[in-house]
């Protein structure tokens, strides 16, 4: 709930009048100086409800309720204190202001707000020319009809329209105050020989893509021509707001879905994820036809374990992504495949069949990923070659080897010896040489730049295997730690607020404020039992959602006793002011006494639920944690105030989070510089170039770190 400005609750204060409040529930006489009518909090025949204009409050002499206008509006209402505020301001037409930004705050708006801020007005802009101009209508909401794409799917993905006018964007954007370079930098604009600014996405239909947390970080534009030669797609370039590689389109839309049926799908193409979804399968994502990152599946595994991919049912296409199903393997995910009938794709499969019929058909031909890679890998080989069946069940072995659980791998090799008519033991044995392999293995690998878009550099990636991994493990383990403990003790508390993109303040959840930084720095836990507690942490807070209505039920009883035991004291006193000050105090008091019951509640919610995960590592961090040193002092001690940890949350939670940041990237730094041995001049160049940017990243955070960071209240 955001705060109300102290200026705004004067105003309320000043101008609610008792007598005028009082009477839109109570029927009032005027008796004397005062008036009276019958008690609205119990049941009575003679009026013994008192109100006294001049004292600015009411009592009931039978019952003892009553109170000043918000305390009034408070007990019959049974609202809070700041709803009790706000009911009256609508009462009233008083405008209530919320806490305004700090210049401070205004000048930390970066490079990146201002980014974001630009590409949020550049989709409105889009949207805005797809539903209302002519050229956009004829073009770009014909073409999505045609396509069979409903208008609430075009809403719910904010498709839009880039007019076919050389600067229709810049020219718009720029009579708003956005600067050239920001248009230049986010890509909406490229600069032509001459250095003019034009429209990079010029008569083409966009596909927004959103962060987790629902910002726009980038644009996929479709041509509309059927000429060969113009790229079918053009995808805004990396930023310092968007890397490719950690977002997968559709995540945002899909997110809840996903969470609900515990599963992701994956496809490839934007509209495969538009034409599924409005079909009423709305757990879909995209790799947007690149193949999957460990980034993207680290994205996907904070939902769900279980993720089917979907599959055209081209060979050559499917033989190319099993590598793909292998790094899902190796993170841990549960994945299945599913092959589509002859001839279709995702989209025309969904737009062909109902709802009913696209789940039965998942259900009866989802298949697991030994099934499947044997299945492909069979076909065509002579029935009994027994070469070409040793190099199947090496490649199949080969996959096992890369999952982390152990149980699963052996549930693997086991369905592997099965399909194959093969010695259990001799796949075990093959899985055991692979494992081992993979440990030890250390290399560096150039992979190609996978994407459309033309990349000069040589991208150089060090792919730790092995001793290099236990290695990061353990050089990150202290900050993952850190923040890891901080997620299981207050992960739902709120620590800050934010406004979002639709302007509403929201609260900020300690996990929040943690996904959102993990996503937006593509970072997440590196040592695999942390991982996991973060995992179960995402999962509970959905479940905290549905405990929440009890616990603020029993905190709001618990506020409510606290007030009528207040109430006495409070009537008693001589003046307006004191009734004012004294009754405000007793508000502030049971607020306070409010939200620290449902703090209260949240954490032991969620210490209770992880301390009986079935995780076994789970249930041991839980109680490492809880256990610490660090104990709750109670809110109000008597004499000096020895603040709790939970009190100090807006500034430990950041600052746990940057070193995590800092931990990471000093790692990185470590990997390039050994990489760069043996690099040819312009690949260390380039590895240089890149060094040279972590360690003044590094310097930034390591400056926010020295600093009293503390997320706005
Ligand atoms: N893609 C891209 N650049 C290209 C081609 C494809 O970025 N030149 C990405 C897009 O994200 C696209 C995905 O790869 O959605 C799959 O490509 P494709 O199947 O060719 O496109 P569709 O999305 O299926 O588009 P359509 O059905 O409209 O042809
Ligand atoms: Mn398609």
């Amino acid at each position: 709930m955001p705060r109300i400005d102290q200026e705004t609750v004067r105003k309320i204060l000043d101008t609610a009048d008792i007598v005028e409040v009082v009477s839109d529930f109570v029927k009032l006489k005027r008796s004397g100086a005062n008036y009276m009518g019958l008690c609205p909090f119990h049941n009575e025949r003679t009026p013994s409800f008192s109100v006294s204009k001049a004292k600015g409050v009411c009592k009931c002499f039978s019952c003892g309720k009553g109170g000043t206008p918000v305390g009034f509006i408070m007990e019959h209402e049974q609202l809070s204190y700041a709803e009790a505020l706000r009911w009256l301001a609508n009462k009233y037409n008083i405008e209530i202001k919320e806490r305004e930004l700090t210049a401070e705050e205004i000048a930390q708006a970066s490079e990146r707000e201002s980014m974001l801020a630009l590409n949020e007005f550049a989709l409105q802009f889009f949207e805005n020319k797809l539903f209302e101009s002519d050229e956009g209508r004829a073009i770009g909401l014909s073409y999505f009809r045609n396509r069979g794409l409903t208008d609430a799917a075009i809403k719910r993905f904010r498709l839009g329209y880039s007019p076919e006018a050389r600067d229709a964007l810049a020219s718009e954007a720029m009579k708003k105050g956005y600067s050239p370079e920001l248009l230049a930098s986010t890509g909406l604009c490229s600069r032509n020989d001459r250095g003019n600014l034009y429209d990079r996405f010029r008569g083409r239909v966009l596909f927004p893509v959103f962060t987790l947390s629902g910002k726009v970080v980038a644009f996929g534009g479709r041509t509309l021509k059927s000429d060969k030669t113009i790229a079918k797609y053009v995808n805004s370039p990396e930023s310092s707001i968007y890397h490719k590689s950690s977002e997968l389109y559709g995540l945002y839309q899909a997110r809840r879905a996903i969470v609900q049926k515990n599963k992701c799908i994956l496809v490839e193409g934007y509209m495969d994820v538009i034409s599924m979804s409005q079909r009423g399968v709305e757990n879909v994502v995209a790799s947007s036809g690149t193949s999957l990152t460990d980034g993207q599946i680290a994205l996907i595994h904070r939902f769900t374990q279980n993720v089917t991919v979907i599959y055209d049912s081209d060979p050559a296409g499917i033989k190319a992504s099993l590598r793909g199903i292998d790094m899902l393997l190796a993170q841990g995910l549960n994945v299945k495949v599913l092959l589509l009938p002859e001839g279709d794709d995702p989209d025309s499969f969904a737009k062909a069949h109902s709802l009913e019929e696209i789940e039965a058909y998942m259900q009866a031909n989802e298949t697991d990923f030994i099934r499947f890679k044997t299945k492909i890998l069979l076909d065509g080989l002579a029935a009994n070659d027994p070469v070409a069946r040793a190099g199947v069940i090496n490649s199949i072995a080969k996959s096992i080897s890369v999952i982390p659980d152990r149980v699963i791998r052996s549930e693997y090799t086991k369905e592997c010896s099965r399909l194959m008519q093969t010695d259990e033991e001799i796949v075990t044995l093959q899985v055991a040489k692979y494992a081992n392999e993979n440990a030890e293995k250390s290399q560096t690998t150039k992979i190609p730049e996978t994407s459309q878009e033309h990349t000069k550099e040589p991208t150089v990636v060090t792919r730790p295997t092995g001793r290099a991994v236990t290695d990061r493990l353990a050089y990150l383990r202290p900050a993952e730690m850190e923040v890891a403990r901080l997620l299981v003790r207050y992960g739902l508390l709120t620590v800050a607020q934010v406004v979002d993109s639709e302007g509403e303040v929201r609260d900020l959840s300690v996990l929040d404020y943690v996904v959102n930084e993990f996503n937006s720095d593509d970072i997440s836990f590196a040592n695999p039992d942390l991982a996991k507690i973060f995992l179960s942490i995402q999962a509970l807070s959905q479940a905290w959602d549905l405990e929440l209505p009890v616990a603020m039920a029993q905190a709001d009883s618990e506020a409510r006793k606290y007030l009528d035991e207040a109430r006495a004291g409070i009537l008693a006193a001589g003046s307006v002011d004191a009734i004012r000050r004294k009754e405000e105090e007793a508000n502030a008091a049971a607020e306070e006494i409010r939200r620290s019951a449902i703090a209260m509640a949240s954490e032991r919610f969620l210490t209770r639920a992880l301390g009986a995960d079935p995780d076994p590592q789970v249930r041991t961090l839980t109680t490492s944690f809880v256990s610490e040193k660090y104990s709750l002092s109670k809110i109000h001690t008597k004499g000096t105030h020895v603040p709790s940890e939970r009190e100090l949350l807006a500034n430990k939670v950041p600052k746990a989070v940057y070193g995590l940041k800092i931990a990471t990237l000093q790692w990185r730094e470590k990997e390039l510089r050994a990489g760069l041995v043996g690099l040819s001049g312009d690949e260390a160049a380039a590895v240089l170039s890149q060094l040279q940017q972590i360690r003044e990243i590094i310097a930034q955070l390591a400056h926010y770190l020295g600093e009293r960071i503390v997320l706005p209240k």
